[in-house]
């Protein structure tokens, strides 16, 4: 069967078409682009939030539950969305894109056919780039009664295992073996509903349980399941699919199994990482922004913690008004937590964020070990940074000054551009493709509010 799927990809990769089967494209290998910011400028204007990347992932890996077409609308044109689409292509999923890149907040429109799956393994070159890729799991031992998805391994930002994916497909029924490299799981006779009991809140586990219970004979409770805005979208769709599923948005998740789910059309929410980093942006800069098509609800806990700053996040008709209320930021004491806390994906941006702010900020990472590698980057623009087994203690100083930087991932990235828009002088943030990863179009953004920056192509 030939499969194709098509990206004109605006950022680092050009229009792909793929085998079902095939190898991964080279031509989504990473760009080494580098972005160049000289800082000072306050942001002004408007600004587009794009659908939210952590939902669209699983959005994606819920087209393998059904063989009729699933059609995702507000999708981001990102590299994490275009690594999904390739591996879903050589499980035999048919993937178009439709929809432009520029102008609006309207996002892309993606439409998904997994009528016959030609392959249930998911192969270390895909995976090892995106550990969302994991994702496949649940929904291919639900559908084929067989899944090889490799490890996802290490990453920048901590060991990062799956045990709580894999034992939690256990208790549905699968038998689970790791060999050679490959998460092999197994369930010849379907999966069967169990009530299963995070010991801590997993996002990607709730999803891929979620997503596998869909299929399972009988009715699954997930107990302790995260509570993430991107779990609600994925259970909306999977609603509209004709799954029968209560409680998502709270920790007790309940999911009665169907024989077979059917297509939906879903339009995926906007990204609040997006939103909050694009709200640190503008109080760095001391600007003044509305966020076309940001939602106050998404970012509540960050707004809350960014008011005694002295930062003042609106809802308008169009989306948020964000600016600051008036002179120098104030430190603020932040712990990240899952949802609805304080989220781990804006620590980084929050604390380039303190680094300019007026007395002391403790930041303190709870979800992820070793995710401060941004620090040392910081510093080399004039942070004063302590950090302390999972706390961060930021002294404010009166400016940062430009240089060459380069982080490990992608929010520990976003969060050196950030710096960069408020530094004095010239800041060059090389391996921009993490960047390109989460955030769409972020130079053109930042730039038509006013940033000076631009992307140097790698030649
Ligand atoms: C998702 C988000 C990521 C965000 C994170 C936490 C996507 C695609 N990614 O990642 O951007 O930073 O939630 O909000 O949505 N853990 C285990 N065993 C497991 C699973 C997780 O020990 O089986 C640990 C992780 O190492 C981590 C913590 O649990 O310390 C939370 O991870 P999890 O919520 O699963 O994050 P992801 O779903 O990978």
């Amino acid at each position: 069967m030939k499969l194709r799927y098509m990206f004109d990809y605006a950022v680092p990769a050009p229009t792909l078409f793929c085998d079902s089967g095939a190898e991964p494209d080279a031509r989504l290998q990473p760009s080494m682009d580098k972005i160049r910011i000289r800082g000072g400028r306050p942001l002004r204007g408007t600004l587009p939030i794009s659908g939210a990347k952590n939902a669209t992932l699983p959005l994606m890996a819920a087209a393998l539950l059904t063989d009729e077409t699933l059609t995702l609308a507000n999708v981001p044109h990102l590299a994490d969305t275009a690594t999904m689409a390739s591996l879903l292509a050589q499980h035999g999923v048919s993937v178009g894109i439709d929809g432009a890149t520029g102008g609006g907040h309207t996002g892309r429109v993606m439409s998904l056919k997994a009528d016959r799956i030609v392959s249930t393994t998911a192969p270390y070159d895909l995976v090892r780039k995106m550990r969302a890729s994991v994702l496949v799991l649940g929904p291919l031992v639900a559908r084929e009664g067989q899944a090889r998805v490799s490890l996802p391994g290490g990453c920048s930002i901590g060991t990062r295992p799956v045990d709580l994916h894999l034992k939690g497909l256990e208790r549905l029924g699968a038998r689970v073996e790791l060999t050679n490299g490959y998460i092999e799981a197994t369930a010849p006779g379907g999966l069967t509903g169990a009530e299963v009991v995070f010991p801590f809140v997993s996002v990607g586990a709730t999803e891929n349980l979620m997503m596998a219970a869909c299929l399972a004979k009988g009715e699954t409770t997930l107990v302790n399941a995260a509570r993430e805005p991107e779990i609600v979208d994925l259970a909306q769709c999977l609603a509209a699919m004709g799954a029968e599923i209560e409680g998502a948005g709270t920790d007790r998740i309940r999911i009665r199994g169907r024989d077979r789910l059917g297509g939906a059309e879903h339009t995926v929410i906007p990204d609040r990482i997006e939103t909050g980093t694009y709200m640190m942006a503008v109080a760095i800069t001391d600007g003044d922004v509305e966020l076309l098509g940001a939602r106050l609800d998404l970012v509540a806990a960050v707004a809350d913690a960014l008011a005694p700053a002295g930062v003042t996040v609106r809802q308008t008709e169009r989306g948020l008004h964000v600016r600051r209320t008036n002179g120098r930021l104030t430190g603020i004491d932040v712990m990240t937590e899952p949802y609805p806390g304080f989220p781990t994906d804006l620590q980084a941006q929050l604390m380039a964020l303190m680094t300019t702010a007026g007395g002391a900020a403790m930041i303190t990472e709870t979800i992820f070990e070793n995710r401060f590698m941004h620090v040392p980057e910081l510093m080399r623009m004039g942070a004063n940074i302590n950090v302390h087994q999972a706390t961060a203690l930021v002294r404010g100083v009166p400016k940062l000054t430009g240089a060459p930087v380069m982080a490990t991932d992608l929010r520990a990235s976003v969060s050196l551009v950030l710096a960069g828009l408020a530094a004095e002088g010239e800041t060059i943030v090389n391996r921009v493709y993490h960047l390109d990863r989460g955030y769409e179009r972020v130079e053109e953004k930042l730039a038509a509010c006013g940033a000076e920056m631009e992307r140097i192509r790698d030649s």
